[in-house]
C-alpha cells in the first residue's frame, strides 16, 4: 500500500485515486444512519446513567442458541470476533435509546430476569456489551440478545427452557465496562487509503464508548477531528493525503482525553488490531 511513501509522492497518487475515494465514501454513507437528536433525549440520558437503578425492558434473542448474535460474529457496531474475549458472546443489539445511532456501541449493561418474569430466570445479573442494533419497535427499551446472553439469565440447566420463551420482560442497568488486560484498540477499516482513513475504536473501559476522536499525522503537533462514520467507526476524508504514523486522541463522556501516541503506523494494514498503551480507569 502506498502509505509508506512520503506525503509529497502521495499527493500525485491521491489525485489518481480520487475515483476510488468517492466510492469508499459513498459506501460508508450507506451504513444505517438515524436521527441522533431523536434518540438522545435528556430523559434517556439520565435514565441510562450508572445510578439509574434497574429499569424494565423486553428481551428477545437472535442467531444461534449458544452463539454471539450474527453468524459472522460481528454486528452494526463493526466489532469482529464477538464470540471471543472480551465480548465472549455476551452481546446485544440495542434499540434507539441504547444503540444511540452508534454512540452506544461498546457500552456495558447488566441484565437480569426474575422468577416472576419467567420460572427459568435466576435473577442473577449478567453483563452484556452493545455490539449491534435492532430498531424494530418492541418496547421502550429492548435488548435483542445473543442466544448465549439470553440463556445466561436462566438458572443453571434451564438456559434452553428460557430461550424457548422467545421474548420476556427483564431488567437492566448501565454499568462501567471493565476489560481486564486490554487497552484501547484501533483497527483500520478496509478501503482506507491516503485520502480516507476509517478506524474502529474498541475496548475502552468505563463508558465503553467514545464521544470524540482526533488524529495527529506524523507528530505534526496538530489535532484534526475524526467524524463518526457508523457504529464504532470514526473517519477522516482530508483534502490532502494523510501522513502516518498516526496518533489518536479519544475523549470520554466526562471529557477525559487519552492519547495513543503513534498507535497506527504509516504502513498500516487493514483489519489488524493496533493496541495502544492507554486505557480509562476508575
Ligand atoms: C514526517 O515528519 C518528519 C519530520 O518532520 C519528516 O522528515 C518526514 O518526511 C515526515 N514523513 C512523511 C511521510 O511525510
Ligand atoms: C432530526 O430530528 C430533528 C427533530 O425531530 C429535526 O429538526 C432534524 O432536521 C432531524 N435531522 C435529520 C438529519 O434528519
Ligand atoms: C472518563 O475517564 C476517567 C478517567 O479514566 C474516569 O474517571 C471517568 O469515570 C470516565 N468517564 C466516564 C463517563 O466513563
Amino acid at each position: 500500500m502506498a502509505t509508506a511513501l512520503s506525503c509529497k509522492a502521495l499527493a500525485v497518487a491521491a489525485l489518481l485515486s480520487v475515483v476510488s475515494v468517492v466510492t469508499y465514501g459513498a459506501r460508508a454513507q450507506q451504513q444505517p444512519s438515524h436521527n441522533a437528536s431523536d434518540s438522545e433525549s435528556s430523559q434517556d440520558r439520565s435514565l441510562l446513567s450508572y445510578s439509574s437503578g434497574w429499569l424494565p425492558a423486553k428481551a428477545t434473542w437472535y442467531g444461534a442458541p449458544t452463539g454471539a448474535g450474527p453468524d459472522d460474529n460481528g454486528g452494526a457496531c463493526g466489532f469482529k470476533g464477538t464470540n471471543q474475549y472480551p465480548f465472549s458472546s455476551m452481546t446485544s443489539c440495542g434499540n434507539e435509546p441504547i444503540f444511540k445511532d452508534g454512540k452506544g456501541c461498546g457500552s456495558c449493561y447488566q441484565i437480569r430476569c426474575l422468577r416472576s418474569n419467567h420460572p427459568a430466570c435466576s435473577g442473577v445479573p449478567q453483563t452484556v456489551i452493545i455490539t449491534d442494533m435492532n430498531y424494530y419497535p418492541v418496547a421502550k427499551y429492548h435488548f435483542d440478545l445473543s442466544g448465549t446472553a439470553f440463556g445466561a439469565m436462566a438458572s443453571s440447566g434451564l438456559n434452553d427452557r428460557l430461550r424457548h420463551a422467545g421474548i420476556i420482560d427483564m431488567q437492566f442497568r448501565r454499568v462501567p465496562c471493565d476489560f481486564p488486560g486490554l487497552t484501547v484498540t484501533f483497527r483500520v477499516q478496509h478501503g482506507s487509503n491516503p485520502m480516507y482513513l476509517a478506524v474502529l475504536i474498541e475496548h475502552a473501559n468505563m463508558d465503553g464508548d467514545v464521544v470524540q476522536a482526533d488524529i495527529m499525522q506524523n507528530n505534526s503537533g496538530y489535532w484534526e477531528p475524526l467524524h463518526e462514520s457508523w457504529g464504532a467507526v470514526w473517519r477522516i476524508d482530508p483534502s490532502r493525503p494523510l501522513c502516518g504514523p498516526f496518533s489518536v486522541r479519544i475523549t470520554n463522556e466526562s471529557g477525559k482525553q487519552l492519547v495513543a501516541q503513534n498507535v497506527i503506523p504509516a504502513n498500516y494494514i487493514a483489519d489488524v488490531d493496533y493496541r495502544s498503551f492507554v486505557q480509562y480507569t476508575n
